[in-house]
């Protein structure tokens, strides 16, 4: 299953100076519980921007030639990218940045999206073309986490979106 996972302010940022606008450890956590094992499919700026990228990773970038670490493959499109994912026999997730979910969103049956429910300063907003208001919504857990940039508590509504029919990748 191709699935995407990522976290949005409830004013619709994502990231902020090439990272995330927020420091909240507990959804840092989940994310890393759901990914772990799993093939994924990152866009370069957000490749650079992670301090540990695991095996079976695919980068998308239009640069050829460009170093990678171990177990990271560059692709030109996403499709490319998702489709070296799929090759691995894993589950398959896309993690962002921006740019990658527009283009991914498509293909993918599921979308992990974590809502914050705060407003957060940043320069990189969610992809507002993306028709998750048509998706079911399969999942919906809260929790209140500390976030430590403000060292105040927030709301976490960590939701799974399901897209009854993704494009086949052909
Ligand atoms: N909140 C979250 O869950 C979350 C998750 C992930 C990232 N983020 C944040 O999002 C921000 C980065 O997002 P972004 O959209 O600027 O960057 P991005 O999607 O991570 O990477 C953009 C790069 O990917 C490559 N690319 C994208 N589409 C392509 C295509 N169709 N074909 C070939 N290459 C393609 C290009 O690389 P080249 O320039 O090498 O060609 C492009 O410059 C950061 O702030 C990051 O922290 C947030």
């Amino acid at each position: 299953m191709i699935a995407a996972i990522g976290a949005v302010a409830a004013n619709g940022m994502l990231g902020l100076d090439g990272w995330l606008p927020w420091d909240i450890p507990d959804e840092l956590a989940y994310f890393e519980r759901t990914v772990a094992g799993a093939a994924l499919v990152i866009g370069r700026l957000t490749y650079e921007s992670m301090d540990v990228v695991p095996p079976d990773s695919f980068i998308v970038t239009h640069r050829t030639g460009a170093p990678l670490r171990p177990g990271c493959t560059a692709c030109a499109s996403v499709e490319a990218a998702l489709r070296g994912a799929m090759a691995t026999g894993k589950d398959v997730f896309v993690i962002g940045g921006a740019s990658v979910y527009a283009a991914a969103w498509p293909y993918c049956q599921r979308f992990y999206l974590t809502r914050i429910e705060r407003d957060f300063d940043g320069d990189m907003l969610f992809p507002a073309d993306i028709p998750l208001d048509q998706w079911r919504i399969v999942s919906d857990v809260r929790g209140t986490y500390r976030e430590r940039k403000t060292g105040s508590d927030v709301v976490c509504r960590f939701l799974q979106y399901e897209q009854a029919s993704p494009r086949p990748l052909l």
